[in-house]
C-alpha cells in the first residue's frame, strides 16, 4: 500500500511548524527531539496500546513528584540521560575531576560547616571517616575559598528528606577551602542503598529485571568563581554494587578507600573559557 502522505512528509510538516526566528536554540532542540521520537515510533512500530501505556507511565511519573520527590530526575537517571548530560557538558581533556549525576536528593542551603566538623549529627551511628584534600584548578593552582556542598545517606541508607524521623539537614553541609585550597569533611562511612522503588520508576525497574542499588558514595558539588561547577561523588571502592549502579554513575577515578577512617581526594576544576 502506498500512503498518500508519508511519515517523512508528516515529520517535515511538524519540523516546519517551529519558528526558528522566535528562539533558535529552542527550535533546534525541539526539532531534534521530534525527529528522534518519530524515528523511535517507526523503528518499533509502536502500537496504540503501547503509546497509551507510555502516556500513562509519564503521567504517573509527574503525579509522583512533589516538593521532596523528583520522579522525573529518577527516570532520567535510570535511563542514563542524566549521566550523559554531565558527560557532554564537562571537558575531560585537561585532567579535571570526572562528573557524575546530581541525583534527586540535593538540597540547597545546607548548613555552613568548619573544616573538620561533621555532617553527621551526634548519635547517628555508623563508622566515622574524614575525607580531606585540595581543590585546585586544572592548571595546578590550589583554589582558596572554593565551596564544597556535601550530602549523603545516613547509616540507615536514607536521605534526611526521605524520612520525617531524620532531622532535617542530617548528613549535609557546606565547606570552604582554606588559604591553601584544603578542605576536611567529617562524616560516616557511606552505605549502599536502593533508589526509591515505590513509584513508576520502580515499576519500570521490576518490569525489566533491573537492580535498584546504588554503590555507597558521598556527593560533592564544588564551585569557585571562574570555574565550572563540578557535580560528582566519591565512591567506596569496596562496594559490591560498583558494577551495577542503577543510574550508571560510577567512574574508576572516583573510587576511594573508606576503610581506614581517613581518605584523601583532590577535586580538579575546569576553568570557564
Ligand atoms: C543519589 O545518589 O542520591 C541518587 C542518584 C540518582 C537516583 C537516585 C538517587
Ligand atoms: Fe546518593
Amino acid at each position: 500500500m502506498t500512503l498518500a502522505f508519508t511519515p517523512d512528509q508528516h515529520l517535515r510538516e511538524v519540523l516546519d511548524s517551529f519558528n526558528e526566528d522566535v528562539d533558535p536554540r529552542l527550535t533546534q532542540v525541539l526539532r531534534s527531539l521530534v525527529t528522534h521520537l518519530h524515528s523511535f515510533v517507526k523503528e518499533t512500530a509502536l502500537t496504540r496500546q503501547e503509546w497509551m501505556t507510555g502516556i500513562e507511565f509519564l503521567t504517573a511519573v509527574g503525579q509522583k513528584c512533589d516538593e521532596h520527590r523528583q520522579e522525573f530526575i529518577l527516570l532520567s537517571d535510570t535511563l542514563g540521560v542524566s549521566m550523559l548530560v554531565e558527560m557532554v557538558n564537562q571537558d575531560q581533556t585537561d585532567g579535571a575531576t570526572e562528573p557524575t549525576v546530581l541525583g534527586p536528593f540535593y538540597v540547597p542551603d545546607a548548613p555552613e560547616r568548619l573544616n573538620g566538623e561533621s555532617i553527621a549529627p551526634d548519635g547517628s551511628g555508623g563508622k566515622e571517616v574524614v575525607i580531606s584534600g585540595v581543590v585546585r584548578a586544572a592548571a595546578g593552582d590550589p583554589l582558596s575559598g572554593a565551596v564544597l556542598e556535601v550530602w549523603q545517606v545516613t547509616p540507615d541508607g536514607l536521605y534526611d528528606v526521605q524520612d520525617p524521623s531524620i532531622a532535617s539537614m542530617s548528613h549535609r553541609g557546606k565547606y570552604r577551602t582554606d588559604a591553601d585550597g584544603q578542605f576536611a569533611v567529617r562524616t560516616t562511612v557511606p552505605v549502599d542503598y536502593q533508589i526509591p522503588t515505590d513509584g513508576p520508576v520502580g515499576t519500570m525497574l521490576r518490569a525489566t529485571g533491573r537492580e535498584a542499588w546504588r554503590p555507597a558514595h558521598t556527593h560533592f558539588m564544588v564551585s569557585h568563581p571562574g570555574y565550572k561547577t563540578l557535580i560528582t561523588h566519591v565512591f567506596d571502592e569496596s562496594s559490591t554494587h560498583l558494577t551495577s549502579d542503577a543510574v550508571f554513575g560510577v567512574r574508576d577515578s572516583l573510587s576511594v578507600d573508606f576503610s581506614t577512617g581517613a581518605t584523601s581526594f583532590d577535586f580538579v576544576l575546569d576553568p570557564i573559557e
